[in-house]
C-alpha cells in the first residue's frame, strides 16, 4: 500500500497533488491549443442535435452534484442552453418532466451510484438523449448512456473526491465550449483564448499545489473549530459548497456552503469571533460584491480565511489569513480555486486524527438507495 501512495501519506493527498497530471489527462487528445482545435470524440455524431438544444438537465449526487453546478454557469455563459442540475435522488422520484429534446448528463465518478444510475434509467424511458460524465471506463452508468465523455482522472481510492471533481470540471467545461463553438455563441477570438486558458490549467494548478506548507499553517490554527462556513458567490458558490463538503466528510466538523449574498437572510446570525468563514473571493465579476461581504464577517468579528487573485491587494488588507491563486479566465476559476480548500480539509482532518481515506459511515460508492 505504501508504494501505491506513491510516497504519500494518504491517498487523498497523492490524488491531489496528481491533479496537474489528471486535469491534462481530461484534455489529452480532445484540446490542441496550437492548432485552436476542439474534439469530444464520444459526443461527435451529437454535435448537430446539441447545437439545437433547447434544455440541458444535469443529475448527479454528493461532489459530482456540485461539478454540475459549475457546469451550470459554464453553458449559460458561454452556450446559452438554460441548465437545470438536480440531485438525482430527487429528480428520479418526482415525476420530472422530461422531453424527448431534453439532454440529460449524468455526472458519476465511479459510474454505479445508484440514484444516479435511476434517474438516467428514467430519463432514458421517456425518450432523452442520455450523456455520460465518468471516471471509471466500462461502468453501470457509463454503459446505460447514449454516449459520454470520460474525466480519464485515474482511479481515486481516497473516498473524498479531489482529482475526480476538477477532471468533471474540465470535461464539462470542454463540452461547454464545444457546444458554444459549434451554436455560434461565442466569438472565434473567444473560443480560441478558451483552449489557451484551459490548456494553461495543469500548470496553475501546479502553483497552487506550492501553496500546501502555508495552508497546513493554516489548518493547524483552526484544528479545532467546531463550525465552518464557506462563501463565494457565482462559480465560486459551488466552490464553497464543494469546500465545505470536503470538510464535513473527513474531518466530521460542522461546515455549510453558502452564496456569500444569502448570508444576510440568515446565516449571518451565526457570525462571531469563533467562527472561521472561509470566502473565496477571487477577481472576477463578482469581486466587488465579496468585498462588501467580507467586510460584514469582519465587522461581526469573523475569523476570514480568503481564497484571492495573486496580486490582490485590498483583501489581504481586510482578512486575517489569504491564499493566493493564479489569475485565469472567469470561466475556469474552480479549478484553481477548489484546490487550495482540498488542502485545507486534508490538513485538518489529519491534525485531528481523522481516517482520511475512509472516513466513518461512508463509501466510496454508494450502490444502494
Ligand atoms: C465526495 O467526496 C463524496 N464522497 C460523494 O459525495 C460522492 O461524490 C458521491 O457519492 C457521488 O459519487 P459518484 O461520483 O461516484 O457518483
Amino acid at each position: 500500500e505504501a508504494i501505491e501512495k506513491g510516497g504519500y501519506d494518504h491517498f487523498m493527498l497523492k490524488e491531489i497533488f496528481e491533479q496537474p497530471r489528471s486535469i491534462a489527462d481530461s484534455m489529452r487528445g480532445r484540446v490542441n491549443s496550437e492548432e485552436g482545435t476542439l474534439q469530444l470524440g464520444g459526443l461527435s455524431d451529437y454535435m448537430d442535435k446539441l447545437a439545437e438544444a433547447k434544455r440541458i438537465i444535469i443529475v448527479g449526487c454528493g461532489t459530482s452534484w456540485h461539478a454540475g453546478l459549475v457546469a451550470e454557469y459554464v453553458f449559460e455563459e458561454l452556450a446559452r442552453i438554460p441548465v437545470e442540475v438536480e440531485y438525482a435522488s430527487e429528480f428520479r422520484y418526482r415525476n420530472p418532466i422530461i422531453n424527448p429534446d431534453d439532454f440529460v448528463i449524468a455526472i458519476s465518478q465511479s459510474g454505479e451510484t445508484a440514484d444516479t444510475l435511476a434517474a438516467i434509467q428514467l430519463a432514458k424511458s421517456k425518450g432523452a438523449t442520455i450523456f455520460g460524465v465518468c471516471n471509471v471506463v466500462g461502468s453501470s452508468i457509463a454503459r446505460e448512456t447514449h454516449a459520454g465523455a470520460y474525466t480519464h482522472a485515474g482511479p481515486e481510492i481516497g473516498v473524498a473526491s479531489t482529482k475526480a471533481f476538477t477532471a468533471q470540471v474540465t470535461v464539462l467545461t470542454q463540452m461547454a465550449i464545444a457546444i458554444a463553438h459549434k451554436r455560434g455563441s461565442i466569438t472565434e477570438e473567444l473560443y480560441q483564448q478558451l483552449l489557451l486558458d484551459l490548456s494553461a490549467i495543469p500548470q496553475k494548478v501546479g502553483q497552487v499545489l506550492k501553496a500546501a506548507d502555508r495552508i497546513k499553517e493554516i489548518a493547524y490554527i483552526f484544528t479545532y473549530a467546531r463550525n465552518f462556513i464557506y462563501l463565494g458567490r457565482g462559480l465560486n458558490f459551488p466552490v464553497a459548497l464543494e469546500g465545505a463538503l470536503k470538510l464535513k466528510e473527513i474531518s466530521y466538523i460542522h461546515a455549510e456552503g453558502y452564496p456569500a449574498a444569502e448570508m444576510k437572510h440568515g446565516p449571518i446570525a451565526l457570525i462571531d469571533e469563533d467562527m472561521p468563514v472561509v470566502f473565496i473571493a477571487t477577481k472576477d465579476s463578482s469581486y466587488e460584491k465579496i468585498v462588501s461581504n467580507i467586510q460584514e464577517v469582519k465587522a461581526r468579528k469573523g475569523r476570514v480565511i480568503a481564497i484571492v487573485t495573486e496580486g490582490d491587494e485590498l483583501i489581504p488588507n481586510m482578512v486575517d489569513f489569504v491564499i493566493e491563486v493564479p489569475e485565469t479566465h472567469d470561466i475556469l476559476i474552480p479549478l484553481l480555486s477548489s484546490i487550495p480548500l482540498q488542502l485545507l480539509s486534508y490538513y485538518v482532518a489529519v491534525m485531528r486524527g481523522r481516517n482520511v481515506d475512509q472516513p466513518r459511515n461512508l463509501a466510496k460508492s454508494v450502490t444502494v438507495e
